[in-house]
Order: structure tokens, then C-alpha cells, then sequence
């Protein structure tokens, strides 16, 4: 879970070569710590596994995981693709380096101004549905410009994972049935300005058993060999989606992303040999996997207080506004103090935010050394999911961003001030 680059030391700990000491006195808290080397790291493992056992691959950095145009120059710049799913993303990826042909659009409601944006760009949309096919081909034709396409497809793979990120299961809102798709291609194919690329698959986020991502890959084979027939015309990409876990506390075991994504190529191949269909382009969509374990938030410690009941409370300068994934999921984090004098005695602490909620936590049970008002509490592992899915709860400004890397940091995102929060009222 931690950084690449992380060094954890008794009264200060770095990342990126920065103090983290150093990092709150220049950009205060709360703060989002992005470390670059993690980063790129992470992408790494995708594309020089692909690179040396599947070139014709595309690895769509799924970007609703944490999303900054300087995050996505970084994407870029590693040669990933991006997956968006709302025109906010999407306009984001435009503004940045990042490739629009290695673009993929999902989302299960896309509107009209959404498909317009994406078509203009030669981003390949994923239809979800009837209505939004029927949408796309008209706005296609309207701009004379071809839509390139997938479909979503629900593979009935269920995985164990927290209920609210399970998306391939069968009373999904996400995708259709094989059968039903049949006829909705049948209709890409015979119509103009809509092109069928291929076919995708995901089916959840935080999965750390390898064998579903193997199921995946053989399922969406033998769909792609029988699309092939009954529709004749090739299926010349797979999507097989994200999902792959990440470590957030020192018991869980992540999948091994090169073990995994060459046992995948592995599995695409002998599939396809198998169905005797050509080897089509592979597409994955990491998210948590990329950016998760790359960053990690900062924050001031306020208050320890003891209840009457017995919980010994930690207090932060932050919360659910900026991680609301414990409130949400019941998510595990790894969290430290950091203290200029560490204290012998632990305790066993609630931590929690500042937000007029009760159920404004950030975790339940930990052991810390026991903290003094003003000490550091840093958590690891909050790359992903905790910017995208921050708000402005109690209209508290949202924090800044920092990229840490060789010694240096800069602002990714600027840390909001009142008048960002009075920006759209009117009088
Ligand atoms: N592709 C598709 C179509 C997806 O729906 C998702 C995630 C991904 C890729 C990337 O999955 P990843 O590699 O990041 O697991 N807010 C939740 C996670 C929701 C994930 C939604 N879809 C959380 O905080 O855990």
C-alpha cells in the first residue's frame, strides 16, 4: 500500500524524496500527496508485461479513479489509453496529451452533448443500451462522422468484492445480455456512420483473485467467436475491463498485475486458437491499480477525545468530504502519526473528520502511538477513488494536490478557497 518512494521514519516520513513534514508546511492540510515514480511504475507493469507477450494491446487508464490533467499527461506520457465515463471526464482527457483514438466512453446514460463530444473526437463510445445506440447512430449521421463502437456486454461472472462495485453480475444497470445485443449490432452493422469494433466486459473493482480476469478473457472469446458467425463481420477488439486489487492494509494479498495480465495473454490465445478466431486487440481498463498505492493524504490532527461509551476518538482536519470510501464501503486504510516526539504508548483509536455527520469516519479500531493536537496522521493507499469521489460537503473547500518526485513537489490541483465555493450562487 504504500508509495514506491515511501520512507517511513520515526518523526517524519518521505515520499517522492519529499518530508512529508515539509510538504504540510508548504501546502497545509488536508492534502492529496501524488507520488510519480509509483505512478509510472504502475503503468509500467501493464504495458512492458503487454509489450513483451501482446503488442496489439491498449491499456485505458480508467481515469474515474483519480483524474487531473497533469495526472493524465503522466498517463499519457507512459503511452496508456484512458477509459472516461461522463463528459466532465472526457473534456479533462481532451485538455491533456492523452490520445482521443485510445479513448473508450462508458457510462450507462449518456447524453446527446456527451456523444457529440465523443464522436468529434474519434473516441470509441461503449453502448450500454437500445436508446443510446439509436442515439449515437442519429448524432453519427447528423455529423456525417463515423462512431466507432463496443458493446458492453454482462458476462454473468460474479466476483467477491464489496456489493456496491460488483458490475458483472446478473441485475447489473451495466451492459446487456448476449442475446439482447445481437440485434442492436445486427443493426451497427447494416447501418452507415456506426462502426462495431469489438466487445467489453467488466466485471467489478477491488477483485484480488486472479481466476475471474481468466473467465473474462475465455468468456469474451467464445462471445466474439459466436458474434462472428451469426453476424459475419469481425470482432476486432475485446475489452476485458479493470478491476484488478490493490493492498490497503498489511493483510491482503493483491494480484501480481504482470503475473496476471501475461496469464491473460496467455489465456486470449489459447481461447482464440481454440474458437479459430483471429487474435483481436486487447484492451484493459486499471484503475485502483494505477494510481491507488501512488497516493496518500495528509492531514492535521485536532482533538483526541474519549466518549463516555468508550471509543477514544482521533480527530482530522479532513474526512468524509475528501475519502468517503469508509463511510461507503467500509474500506480499510493503513494510517500513521507522525510526531515530532512519538509517543511509547498506543492506543486504540476512531478517527475521524470534522463534517456534521456521525457517521464521518475514516476507520474504526486502530492501534496508533497515542497522538498530541497538531501531529500528522498520514493514510496510505488513497490514490484512487478519494479526489474523483470528494465533495463539498458542509461547504468545506476541497483540498490541493501535490506531484512528489526526486526532491521536488508542485501543485497538480489547487487547493479550493471560499470564493471557489460562492463561485455559482447568485444573490
Ligand atoms: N472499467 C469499467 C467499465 C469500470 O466500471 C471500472 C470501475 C473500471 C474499469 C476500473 O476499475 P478499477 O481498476 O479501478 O477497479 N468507487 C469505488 C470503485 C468503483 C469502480 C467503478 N468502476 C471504490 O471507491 O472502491
Amino acid at each position: 500500500m504504500y508509495p514506491i518512494t515511501g520512507e517511513r521514519h520515526e518523526s517524519d516520513h518521505r515520499i517522492g524524496g519529499c518530508s512529508v513534514r515539509e510538504l504540510v508546511s508548504t501546502y497545509g492540510t488536508p492534502l492529496y500527496v501524488v507520488d510519480e515514480a509509483t505512478l509510472r511504475y504502475n503503468c509500467q507493469q501493464f504495458t512492458t508485461t503487454l509489450r513483451d507477450h501482446y503488442p496489439n494491446a491498449t491499456v485505458a487508464y480508467a481515469s474515474k479513479a483519480g483524474l487531473t490533467v497533469g495526472i493524465a499527461n503522466i498517463i499519457a506520457s507512459e503511452q496508456l489509453g484512458a477509459d472516461v465515463v461522463s463528459g466532465g471526464e472526457l473534456y479533462t482527457i481532451l485538455q491533456s496529451r492523452v490520445d482521443p483514438e485510445r479513448v473508450y466512453f462508458h457510462g450507462n446514460n449518456k447524453s446527446g452533448s456527451e456523444i457529440d463530444l465523443a464522436i468529434r473526437h474519434c473516441v470509441t463510445i461503449v453502448v450500454d443500451n437500445a436508446h443510446e445506440l439509436a442515439h449515437i447512430q442519429a448524432i453519427a449521421t447528423d455529423l456525417q462522422q463515423p462512431a466507432r463502437v463496443l458493446f458492453r456486454l454482462n458476462p454473468g461472472i460474479d466476483v467477491h468484492t464489496h456489493r456496491y462495485i460488483k458490475t458483472g453480475h446478473g441485475d447489473s444497470k451495466f451492459g446487456l445480455t448476449v442475446d439482447e445485443a445481437i440485434p442492436l449490432m445486427q443493426r451497427v452493422v447494416a447501418g452507415d456512420w456506426a462502426v462495431l469494433r469489438g466487445i467489453h466486459a467488466h466485471i467489478g473493482s477491488q477483485i484480488m483473485d486472479e481466476a475471474p480476469f481468466q473467465m473474462v478473457v475465455r468468456w469474451l472469446v467464445a462471445t466474439a467467436a459466436t458474434l462472428i458467425q451469426v453476424l459475419n463481420h469481425p470482432i476486432d477488439a475485446i475489452n476485458c475491463g479493470g478491476g484488478f486489487g490493490i493492498s490497503y492494509t498489511a493483510g491482503d494479498t493483491a494480484p501480481n498485475i504482470p503475473r496476471i495480465i501475461h496469464q491473460m495473454t496467455e489465456t486470449l490465445k489459447q481461447s482464440c486458437a481454440e474458437h479459430a478466431i483471429p487474435l483481436p486487440r486487447l484492451i484493459v481498463e486499471p484503475g485502483r491499480s494505477i494510481i491507488g498505492n501512488a497516493g496518500v493524504t495528509l492531514y492535521t490532527i485536532g482533538a483526541v477525545k474519549s466518549v463516555p461509551q468508550g471509543s477514544q476518538y482521533i480527530f482530522v482536519d479532513g474526512g468524509m468530504a475528501d475519502n468517503p470510501r469508509f463511510m461507503m464501503y467500509q474500506s480499510a486504510y493503513t494510517f500513521d502519526v507522525i510526531s515530532a516526539e512519538p509517543s511509547l504508548q498506543t492506543g486504540v483509536f476512531k478517527i475521524a473528520g470534522k463534517f456534521c455527520e456521525s457517521g464521518d469516519v475514516l476507520a474504526d479500531g486502530v492501534t496508533l502511538p497515542v497522538p498530541q493536537p497538531n501531529d500528522i496522521m498520514i493514510v496510505y493507499g488513497t490514490g484512487a477513488y478519494n479526489y474523483s469521489m470528494s465533495s463539498n460537503y458542509n461547504r468545506y473547500c476541497k483540498p490541493a494536490m501535490v506531484l512528489v518526485n526526486n526532491g521536488t513537489s508542485r501543485v497538480l490541483v489547487k487547493r479550493e478557497t471560499y470564493a471557489d465555493i460562492v463561485r455559482h450562487d447568485m444573490p
